[in-house]
């Protein structure tokens, strides 16, 4: 009766999403494109910006080129660095404070999907300075224009700069979730290979399967994502089966870094509309409890869920088995699913990503019913899980 439950209400939010205006940032991209973000402040007018990025990015003075040409422009900034990994509501509510205290009139996201939900973050407590995060978090909670956000991901993983998600962990409970609403949804993503030759190889590897999370995800849930989700999950996953493993071993390679940022940028548009599965309402789960990175937290979920969802699912792996070229044992769509779920593990293998999560018995509960939450109704899975699914599955993950 509750899986019943949850196909109806999916089948209403079908209607609903098909209603929704979605929308697309204007995309600037290339090497050096950076260079162009002054000039498009300046065109909206704006005098002041807040800076929203973190430490270690401020340390490898990768917005120095920023700082300056800036300042060339005659626009000044407020710098706010202290941005958390698994961004919280005092990282937030930080930002805040310092936006309305310099009379700040838009934002830069510089960094990762931490310090781009952040700043989204920052922009929906502005625009509704009555709501907590925790009131915010859901669906359409805010409904209200935000500050203006120019986007410039310095990882190619989360999609955060074309996304209408900002994920917050509240730092009193440690309960990651996100605010979901179009109004989040960027108006600039500045895709510049360049910020990213830098990142090592690690978390290119954790936050390029991110990316193939996002696109598998959208791809094999049901019912939300119309052609161009389904085009762009295509899209996503060839261009990570192409570039990461390539990257990792060479992460100087600037076409293949461009190459894996168009990948996230398409994943995060294909999701943001057909909707992540149940590697993410797990996997949030361990970074507000443990602080797992994200995309470290995806890589290692990723092929057990697929497989979890047993036969409900071959029929789209298969697809992109197929779309990715992979050799299968046979023709058949069984054979082709389970290629593309090795070449998955494979891929963990071969960039040293761990095959089990690591969760301390005494939390299954607390993760099962985090999950259970964020996951159920909305989330339209191949396979609908109810409690003891969910448990069944944490418990074998060892
Ligand atoms: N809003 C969305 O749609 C969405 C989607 C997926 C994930 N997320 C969220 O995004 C967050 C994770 O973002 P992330 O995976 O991009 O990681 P991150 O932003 O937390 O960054 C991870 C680490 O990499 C460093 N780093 C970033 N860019 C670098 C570079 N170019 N060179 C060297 N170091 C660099 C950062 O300083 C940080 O220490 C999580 O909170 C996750 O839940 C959001
Ligand atoms: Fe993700």
């Amino acid at each position: 009766m509750y899986k019943l439950y949850c196909r109806i209400y999916q089948g209403v939010m079908k209607i609903g999403m098909y209603l929704l205006p979605w929308s697309m940032p204007k995309v600037i991209e290339g090497e050096g494109s950076i260079r162009k973000l002054p000039s498009l402040i300046k065109e909206k007018g704006f005098k002041k910006v807040l800076i929203v990025t973190d430490k270690t990015l401020v340390g490898l003075h990768l917005l120095d080129g920023l700082f300056a040409s800036l300042k060339d422009e005659g626009i000044e900034y407020v710098l706010f660095d202290g941005v958390d990994p698994n961004p919280t509501d005092l990282n937030v509510e930080e930002g805040v404070r310092l936006y309305k205290d310099n009379g700040c009139e838009a934002m830069v996201a510089f960094g990762g999907g931490s310090p781009m939900d952040c700043a989204k973050g920052i922009g929906a407590r502005i625009a509704r300075p009555k709501k907590s995060i925790a009131k915010l978090q859901g669906l359409f909670k805010v409904l209200k224009r935000i500050p203006l956000i120019y986007t410039v991901p310095t990882t190619a993983g989360t999609g955060s700069e074309t996304t209408i998600a900002a994920v917050i962990t509240e730092a009193k409970t440690h309960h990651k979730a996100s605010i979901n609403d179009l109004s989040l949804m960027p108006k600039y993503a500045i895709l510049d290979p360049e910020l990213t030759v830098g990142l090592p190889p690690k978390t290119t590897a954790t936050t390029g399967m991110d990316a193939l999370c996002h696109a598998v995800e959208a791809y094999t849930n049901n019912t939300y994502n119309s052609k161009l989700e389904k085009d762009l999950s295509k899209k996503a996953t060839k261009l990570i089966y192409d570039n990461l493993y390539k990257v990792y071993l060479n992460p100087k390679d600037i076409v293949g870094r461009q190459n894996l940022q168009r990948a996230a940028f398409y994943a995060g548009r294909a999701f943001t509309r057909g909707s992540v599965g149940y590697v993410h309402a797990i996997g949030h789960t361990l970074g507000g409890l443990y602080g797992t990175p994200h995309g470290l937290a995806m890589s290692i979920l990723l092929p057990h869920v697929m497989k979890a969802y047993g036969e409900k699912a071959y029929d789209r792996l298969s697809e992109l088995c197929d779309v990715c070229g992979i050799k299968a044992d046979s023709d058949t769509k069984e054979a082709k699913a389970k290629a593309f779920i090795a070449w998955i593990e494979d891929l963990k293998v071969k960039m040293d990503i761990p095959l089990y999560p690591e969760y301390k018995d005494e939390d299954v509960d607390q993760i099962v019913a985090w999950a259970y939450k964020e996951g159920n109704p909305l989330y339209p899975t191949p396979v609908t899980w109810d409690k003891e699914d969910f448990k069944k599955f944490i418990l074998s993950l060892k």
